[in-house]
């Protein structure tokens, strides 16, 4: 075992994530009504230089001071961490400028907030609206770098709340709203700052230095390197520090990266591919980093044994195989010299040949980077139908059918999207919808998962009466759901392959259905997901319900429609 793994990080990786979306929350509150004060230049000097009077009220405050500092420092900090963890080969467009615009920021506002911010510390003068604008409007370069600070501070914010908050339930609700905002916000902000510059008489412009030249109590602090230390000055010694600390990132980069190849072997493939890797890579993960070709239906578990590779040579001995390793080769009878590479984890240099080809266009997805591919997950499955809709649709026209289908999908599907959950596909007048468990935790998705349900109910009770009226006939939905483990795995061939979730589970959910067909209730939902979703059950019926190829019985929540409904 490696003695390493009882270290603990001083900062995990969710910790680290929690701390920037936390720190970036508060520095874009800061920003937002910061370019909100900057809007109000569009009314009037006066009425933007009262609002700046109320806005350093809140960000002065010795809390606010601190927790805006604070949070500046800290998050700049994580993102030196990011630069020194990260590999930077392969990175999303979007995550390049995320980073580009985060690090190029400081640098951009370093000037601006050292001459509005250190003298007023020092009981100097404050900046106001008026001197800071003619300043910009004096220097080109300073006004072109103000308001590429601007763009840049507000691109950088609204990708970082998108990558934080998209995934949230209410977010597709509000998306519109934000990115009207996104837009609105900045372009008021850079509109107050035109106008207004285009208003003064550039006769009375005035440098930025002359905003704030130190007052005399710097001098003999660590301010006052120089005897005659100005804003210029403190500004070029933030250009150092802000240099340093980016170099001193890339130096620490270098020394990993050295020391790491001293740690790395080199895997050889039969067809010419090579991959150097840390010592102890499984072989899969190798080809993963390599972008290799390597088909692996059960995604690294180790029980398909399609991902067998024959070790053609290897630098030093390889690690015996584990019981669940020599139990799948036995079971495909492998010759000696073949092992799983999901398994196999070598020390010394390798040369192998891959056994087994992916089926053109079959299991083209397996080798893609998607968690989601042929692994096991733990999800919820829900199936929802429509009781006696072969009867229904009896003797009607086909458009009519047509009809009645599709405005029931068009509760169903939006339901199910809504929630977070994800239409797997249609079974005739049923679907079956998957709900996968996200950072929130399974609490969440089991209550994500039945307030679809409840939606559903409702929504096709509203439906009915259009329909009663128009149709004469009353839809009847029938839900089952469950909670467990499933395979999440590209099934299908060619361009008609798509992820879908197979197991135990599926057939459950699937037969909870049948269950509430079979005693007359809207939703029948397995014990296991009302208890994980801790959510009051009270008066709903309980049955215990044969499974097919179980001797055990299980446990099943009926709910009918108004019951069900307790949980929109
Ligand atoms: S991927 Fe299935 S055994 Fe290795």
């Amino acid at each position: 075992m490696n003695p390493k793994s009882h270290v603990r990080p001083l900062l995990t990786d969710k910790a680290a994530l929690r701390l920037r979306i936390v720190t970036g929350i508060i520095m874009f509150t800061f920003v937002t009504m910061h370019f909100l004060n900057h809007a109000l230049l569009l009314i009037s000097e006066d009425l933007a230089q009262a609002a700046l009077a109320y806005f350093r009220l809140i960000w002065r405050n010795p809390v606010a001071a601190v927790l805006l500092y604070g949070s500046f420092a800290l998050h700049f900090l994580l993102a030196l961490r990011t630069l020194y963890l990260r590999r930077l080969i392969g990175l999303r467009a979007v995550t390049v400028i995320q980073v580009v615009f985060g690090l190029s920021l400081p640098l951009l506002i370093a000037q601006h907030v050292v001459a509005a911010r250190i003298p007023v510390m020092f009981s100097g003068p404050d900046a106001d609206y008026v001197s800071v604008i003619r300043a910009m409007w004096k220097d080109g370069f300073l006004g072109a770098k103000m308001a590429a600070a601007l763009i840049v501070a507000w691109v950088h914010g609204c990708l970082g709340l998108y990558a934080a908050l998209s995934y949230r339930e209410w977010f597709s609700r509000y998306a519109q709203i934000l990115f009207a905002a996104a837009i609105i916000v900045p372009t008021l902000a850079l509109g107050g700052i035109l106008v207004t510059g285009q208003r003064l008489p550039p006769a009375n412009a005035v440098g930025i230095e002359q905003l704030g030249r130190l007052p005399s109590e710097f001098e003999g602090t660590w301010l006052a390197a120089a005897p005659n230390t100005d804003i210029a000055t403190i500004e070029r010694q933030v250009y150092i520090l802000l240099a340093v600390a980016a170099a001193l990132v890339l130096l620490l980069r270098t020394v990993r990266y050295f020391r790491q190849r001293e740690s790395h072997i080199l895997i050889t493939y039969s067809h010419g591919a090579l991959v150097h890797v840390p010592r102890g890579t499984s072989i899969l993960e190798a080809s993963r980093v390599g972008h290799i070709d390597h088909y692996s239906v059960c995604g690294g578990k180790g029980r398909c044994s399609t991902c067998r590779v024959r070790v053609l040579e290897s630098g030093g001995p390889l690690p015996a195989p584990s019981p669940l390793e020599r139990a799948t080769l036995s079971r495909i009878q492998a010759p000696a010299d073949t092992r799983l590479s999901c398994q196999l984890r070598p020390n010394f240099d390798l040369h192998v040949a891959l056994q087994l080809e992916p089926p053109e266009g079959g299991d083209r997805f397996s080798t893609r980077t998607n968690l989601e591919v042929g692994r096991e997950k733990d999800v919820l499955v829900m199936f929802a139908d429509l009781r006696n809709f072969t009867t229904i649709a009896e003797g009607r026209l086909p458009y009519d059918i047509v009809f009645l289908l599709n405005s029931y999908f068009a509760i169903l599907v939006p339901a199910i999207e809504a929630a977070g959950g994800r239409v797997d596909k249609y079974i005739g007048d049923g679907v079956m919808a998957i709900f996968e468990i996200d950072q929130n935790g399974t609490r969440d998705a089991c209550r994500r998962a039945l307030g679809a349900a409840a939606k559903i109910i409702a929504e096709t009770q509203n439906l009915n009466n259009q329909l009663m009226q128009e149709f004469g006939i009353d839809l009847e939905v029938a839900i089952g759901i469950h909670y467990g483990p499933a395979i999440l795995g590209i099934v299908g061939y060619g361009k008609v392959a798509s992820l879908t979730a197979i197991g135990d589970t599926v057939n459950v959910a699937s037969r909870l259905e049948t269950a509430a067909k079979q005693f007359n209730v809207a939703l029948a939902v397995s014990e296991t997901v009302i208890l994980l979703a801790e959510l009051a059950h009270d008066g709903v019926t309980t049955r215990r319900i044969p499974l097919k190829g179980r001797r055990l019985e299980m446990t099943v929540l009926l709910f009918s429609p108004e019951q069900a409904q307790s949980y929109l």
